[in-house]
């Protein structure tokens, strides 16, 4: 990105991200989802989300279909496109994290060095990457937006797991496994995973 900011000087206020989650009785993290189209990302973040309002969490899901309309909407699906999407929700997302509020984001994300890149934004511990994973031809069975039909049909081009690639995660924090488990086992495991880190 080119930088056209100068002479800006970040300005801290009296209030810290610790005061607000003390405020909050919980850890601002970014729960970041990344996987196949149809894997599963929406689904699985909905269902942590009201889970985590019925515990009395303040939660928030960045979604890719919702962001594309607004935010993002001048944005396409090329590299360099989904490069700057990646960019700029995570930088949303730090903000939302500072916050304190728990901020899970549903974005195919396919690109690792993308990703990676959110990671470095935050520090330690805030970023939790949740690999949903599932194999290509069980995606393209359950194709509920008929996307993948019209990817093999070539209307559509760029089209991630068809005719662009998804670089699977090395190191996540979470693997959910959306076609041997169901969406309550699978949001079971977030939701475990922040108890056992005293996120929530
Ligand atoms: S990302 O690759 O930049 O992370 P993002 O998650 O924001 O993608 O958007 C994915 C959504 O855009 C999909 O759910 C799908 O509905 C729609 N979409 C439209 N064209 C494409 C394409 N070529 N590849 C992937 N998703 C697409």
């Amino acid at each position: 990105m080119e930088i056209k900011s100068e002479n800006v000087v970040w300005h801290d206020g009296k209030v810290t991200k610790a005061d607000r989650e003390k405020l909050l009785k919980q850890k601002g993290v970014l729960v970041w989802f990344t996987g196949l189209p149809s894997s599963g990302k929406s689904t699985v973040s909905r269902e942590v989300e009201k889970r985590l309002y019925e515990m009395g969490k303040l939660v928030y899901v960045l979604d890719g279909d919702n962001i594309r309309h607004g935010l993002n909407g001048n944005l396409g699906f090329s590299p360099e496109d989904r490069k700057e999407n990646i960019r700029r929700i995570g930088e949303v997302a730090k903000l939302f994290t500072d916050a304190g509020i728990i901020t899970l984001t549903a974005f195919i994300s396919p690109y690792k060095a993308d990703r990676d890149r959110v990671r470095k934004l935050l520090k330690d511990n805030e970023f939790i990457e949740v690999y949903v994973k599932c194999p290509v031809d069980i995606c393209v069975k359950r194709d509920p937006k008929g996307m993948y039909k019209r990817a093999l049909n070539g209307e559509i081009k760029e089209f991630t797991g068809i005719s662009a690639p998804y670089e699977e995660p090395e190191n996540p924090e979470i693997i959910l496994e959306t076609d041997k488990e169901n969406v309550e086992k699978s949001a079971q495991k977030i939701i475990d995973y922040l108890k056992l880190h005293l996120i929530i």
